[in-house]
This record gives structure tokens, sequence and C-alpha cells, in this order.
């Protein structure tokens, strides 16, 4: 019988980028529960300067995948989810990050697949995605999120090196 802490542990490692996805649909509960995830994330001041886009349309998606050359897994996921920060705080980057692993940590908790695809600080990346989906100026785009069940099997893996922990002083 495994501790809490030991399952919390295996649930981390089990998380892996996943590109490729069966043609099955993501339940809008799921994606209800990566997006109640995200917004349980740390945030500086608790400003949540977060919002998401919530993308199922093919028309979009397809050109979604077209905003880079590793953004085509957009095409063939159910459902892409686009993180969103208000430029106005100063922590919207980390904020939004925080919010990005929680869906991915969730999105692995409910056996879906899903990869953090980059799309800040690459400004014409960041147009690319504002234009298609119609967001105002002043709202950052992080990264798009594309979601789906597992086509492909990748294994948990520890990446634990010691010589990456200093102790007391480096
Ligand atoms: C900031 C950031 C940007 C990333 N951008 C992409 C991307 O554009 N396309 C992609 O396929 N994966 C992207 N990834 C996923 C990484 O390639 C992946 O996390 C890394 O290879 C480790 O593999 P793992 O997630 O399976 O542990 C990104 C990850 C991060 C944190």
């Amino acid at each position: 019988m495994s501790t809490a802490a030991e399952q919390m542990l295996d649930l981390i490692k089990s998380r892996r980028s996943i590109r490729s996805y069966t043609s099955e649909d993501v339940s809008q509960d799921a994606v209800r529960m990566m997006l109640e995830a995200a917004m349980a994330a740390p945030s500086a001041n608790d400003a949540r300067p977060w919002e998401f886009v919530v993308v199922r349309d093919a028309g979009l998606r397809k050109r979604l995948a077209r905003v880079h050359p590793w953004a085509d897994m957009a095409a063939s996921a159910p459902v892409v989810i686009v993180v969103l920060g208000d430029e106005s705080s100063n922590h919207w980057v980390e904020d939004t990050s925080a919010a990005t692993e929680n869906i991915l940590l969730q999105a692995a908790a409910c056996g879906l697949g899903a990869v953090w695809v980059g799309i800040y600080p690459t400004t014409r990346y960041e147009d690319a995605v504002r234009e298609i989906l119609g967001i105002p100026r002043n709202r950052r785009v992080l990264c798009i999120i594309p979601v789906g069940w597992p086509a492909e099997k990748k294994g948990p893996r520890s990446r634990y090196e010691q010589g990456k922990v200093h102790n007391e002083r480096y």
C-alpha cells in the first residue's frame, strides 16, 4: 500500500509530453477538472492573472497547429487549452506557468495525454495566436496545451540528479 506522498510522486513522474491522440473526445467534465486544477495554482499576491481559451473547433485548431513547427499536435487533439496572462501583473509568467503545470498533472491523473507547447516569449507566435482567437493586446499567450486520449505510451521516469542539489551553500 503506497502512501499519498508516494502516489503523488508517481503521478508527477507519470506526466509525460504526449503528442499523439486517439479520435475519442475529451469530456467537458475533464476540461473543467483541468481548469479547476489550473486555477488552484499558487499566484503572487493571489492576483491570479490567468485566463483560458478552450478550443474544440477543428478549423481553429488547425490554424493553431501552424503557428510554429512544433505545434502540429493541436490539429489532432480534440481540445486545446490556451493559457493567457494579464500583462499588468508583474508575475503573469510565473503564475500562468504554475497553472499550466497543474493542467498537465490533472490531465495525467485523468489518464489523458497533453503537452506544453510554448508560445511566449516569441512575439510573432503570440501575435499569431492572438489573431486566430481574437485575444486582446493586453493579454499575453504563455502556451497552448493540446489534450486528448493518448495514442502513444510513455513510461514514468525519475530525472533526479543528486549533482543538482547543494546542501547549505553552493
Ligand atoms: C516552456 C516549454 C515549452 C515547450 N514547448 C514545446 C513545443 O513547442 N512543442 C513540443 O512538442 N513540446 C514542447 N515542450 C515539451 C518539452 O519538449 C518536454 O517537456 C520535454 O521534452 C521533457 O519531456 P516530458 O514532458 O515527457 O518529461 C515544452 C515544454 C516547456 C516547459
